[in-house]
């Protein structure tokens, strides 16, 4: 399929997605929790930062080009985990893969995904991928799904910390929401050794702690990512429990309603961190003005939910696609006229609050 040639941004994407969409696939993808401000405030924090670009510096030459976890990738934006692909398009996380792979960057797979991760690495062999963790009340299921992963060439796993319970997502149990229980092999699994009568969600662990962390570093042996926390205490919690790199991220606004934007949470975690790990950041990226913001706050990529998953429903890989491309494009374009040839060109200098406390 050729790209949709009427898509030039993000919110183009968003308007064909739901477009694409049954009003309840839609609640539970564009949806956050409660009220949504921690939503809304995720994408308003990226217009309370100003951009301080230089002049005549020569870039005739400039590369979006980069590395998570010594990983190459074409861009500093990487495919965050969204769960039940499924439900946006018929081709699911194979879509997405084929997409992210196509436009030469990272995915990582959901543990609730509708995919397999062998499905997941035999649509793009070659490309870099990474398992996010959920984990179950019955353990083995979670170990049963990391294992599958790091046989297929999953090369790091992502443990996801702000959903001990599920957000209150009010929006979709209005709009009926449920979810596809039986095309999750993961929950397919979980429900088939019925250790507990719960279903779905509820089947995952409320009680983990740091330990946890430890635990996952020392009995798989490749690196391990903390993703959903946005603070300093939690940033260095995450250091000394060996974590190689953070996502800054408050689930999209999906999890505690009120929280803070993610991206005003980056520079404490940038100064709690001081160079321990990668920093990585999520939530609102909508722009590759955003991403050098991101970047300009100490970030070294960020991740898009939302936006690959619009491109996911209104073209399948294409659409993943040329949504990552256009992406790639914009932070191009961004980064030449901000005076920089490179991400790692971005500093700190490059970026000022709108206003100054
Ligand atoms: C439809 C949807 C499903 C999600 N599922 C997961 C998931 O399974 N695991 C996870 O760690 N995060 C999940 N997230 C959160 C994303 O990984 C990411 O933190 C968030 O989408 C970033 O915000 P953005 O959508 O504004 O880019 C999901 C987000 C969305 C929108």
């Amino acid at each position: 399929m050729e790209p949709i040639t009427s898509i030039v941004t993000v919110d183009d994407a968003e308007r064909a997605a739901e477009a694409a969409l049954t009003p309840e696939a839609w609640a539970y993808i564009a949806g956050g929790a409660g009220d949504e401000r921690t939503m809304r405030w995720n994408r308003e924090a990226f217009s309370e930062y100003r951009l301080r670009y230089r002049v005549l510096v020569d870039v005739t030459s400039v590369t979006t080009e980069t590395t998570v976890l010594g990983t190459p990738v074409s861009m500093p934006i990487l495919a965050a985990p969204t769960a039940f692909q499924g439900i946006a398009h018929e081709q699911g996380e194979v879509g997405t893969a084929r997409g992210t792979a196509a436009a030469g960057t990272l995915m990582c797979l959901s543990t609730v995904a509708t995919a397999t991760p062998a499905d997941v690495a035999a649509a793009a062999p070659a490309a870099p991928r990474w398992l996010q963790i959920y984990v179950f009340k019955d353990r083995e299921v979670t170990d049963e799904v990391i294992a599958q992963a790091l046989e297929v060439g999953f090369s790091a796993l992502v443990l996801t910390a702000d959903l001990p319970v599920y957000g209150r997502r009010d929006r979709e149990e209005r709009a009926g929401f449920v979810t596809p229980d039986e095309a999750v092999p993961a929950f397919a699994a979980a429900a088939a050794r019925a250790v507990t009568d719960d279903a779905a969600l509820g089947l995952l662990e409320a009680g983990l702690e740091w330990d946890y962390v430890t635990e996952l570093r020392e009995r798989w042996e490749v690196p391990v990512v903390v993703k959903g926390l946005v603070t300093a205490e939690d940033a260095a919690l995450a250091c000394e429990h060996g974590a190689a790199a953070v996502v800054v991220s408050n689930h999209g606004g999906r999890q505690l309603d009120g929280a803070i934007a993610s991206l005003h949470a980056v520079p404490e975690v940038v100064e709690a961190v001081a160079g321990r790990a990668e920093i990585y950041v999520d939530g609102g990226v909508r722009r590759g003005s955003d991403v050098v913001t991101a970047l300009a706050l100490g970030a070294r990529a960020v991740l898009v939910g939302r936006p690959v998953v619009f491109g996911l429903a209104y073209g399948g890989d294409s659409g993943v696609r040329q949504v990552l491309e256009l992406l790639r494009d914009e932070t191009e374009n961004a980064l030449a006229l901000l005076g920089c040839r490179s991400p790692d060109e971005v500093t700190a200098a490059h970026v000022t609050r709108a206003h100054p406390r």
